[in-house]
């Protein structure tokens, strides 16, 4: 299940991710202000800020929905994420989960896996071949990993928001990204479908490189441990340090934590 390493990716110096003075202008406005920001290989790192600080802006510019005015922004040490199309930085090996689940409801938990696996970009289109042993393997370990096990013939459309979510992330990593984007994935989730979600963060930790935004205090706790995490704020990194460090800055209760 590890896709710490995939073939093309070159990352012997450790990021996985490197963003150096982004900045995004929309006619004027910058949602992103020379923004500088590195995910080690391995790393979950979690992304905090108020509402308009850019989280979501940035997440837009790593995938390529949205083009950054100046700045470089590099995928490994190889990929320039500025010249590629969204199609590309999918394929190569970032995957991004939105706000609101896009799963196939009129389908099954365990079609929806297979279908994701068969969408591959990476692999030859094989939508009607028979799974083989392998890839039945790796759905089962999905299932598992996503707390949807025995619920595999279940229609999409039945399951509950969170298990939705967490569907939804299991066909993200049916895919093996390298670098995984969560945007808010507790938001509108019960108090234990937001401890299970961190429960599963907590087994992806050092499997994938994964980058959370979240404003589930609560939430980034548990699953920020002694890892770095980030506050955004006005398109820039305002501070950056353990989740005990950055709790206990002024300037982080000034704009956001003490609201
Ligand atoms: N396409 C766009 N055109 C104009 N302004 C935009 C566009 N996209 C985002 N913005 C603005 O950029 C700023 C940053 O928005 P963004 O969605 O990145 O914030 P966020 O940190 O994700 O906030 P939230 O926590 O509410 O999701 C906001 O002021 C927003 O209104
Ligand atoms: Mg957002």
């Amino acid at each position: 299940m590890s896709a710490l390493k995939r073939e093309g990716l070159d990352t012997t110096h450790g990021a996985i991710l490197y963003l150096s003075d982004i900045t995004v202008s929309f006619d004027g406005f910058r949602a992103i202000n020379k923004l500088n920001l590195d995910i080690s290989v391995g790393e979950l790192r979690c992304i905090i800020g108020p509402n308009g600080a850019g989280k979501t802006t940035m997440m837009d510019v790593i995938t390529g929905k949205t083009r950054p005015t100046s700045g470089t922004a590099f995928f490994g040490q190889n990929y320039d994420l500025a010249t590629m199309t969204e199609y590309e930085i999918a394929h190569a090996g970032i995957g991004r989960k939105f706000q609101r689940p896009t799963v196939f409801e009129q389908h099954t938990v365990f079609e929806n896996l297979e279908l994701a696996m068969k969408m591959d970009k990476r692999v030859r289109p094989t939508l009607f071949a028979r799974l083989t042993s392998e890839q039945e393997d790796k759905i089962a370990s999905i299932l598992r990993l996503i707390r949807l096990n025995g619920q595999e013939d279940r229609l999409a459309g039945l399951l509950s928001h969170g298990q939705k979510q967490w569907l939804e992330i299991g066909m993200l990593l049916m895919q093996e990204p390298q670098l995984i984007l969560l945007d808010e994935p507790v938001a509108g989730m019960s108090d234990a479908e937001t401890a299970r979600t961190a429960e599963l963060l907590n087994e992806l930790r050092g499997k994938h490189s994964i980058m959370v935004v979240e404003h589930d205090m609560g939430f980034v706790t548990e699953i920020a441990q002694q890892g770095k995490v980030t506050v955004l704020h006005e398109g820039s990194v305002l501070a950056e340090g353990r989740m005990d460090q950055v709790q206990a800055d002024e300037r982080v209760i000034d704009v956001y934590l003490g609201r």
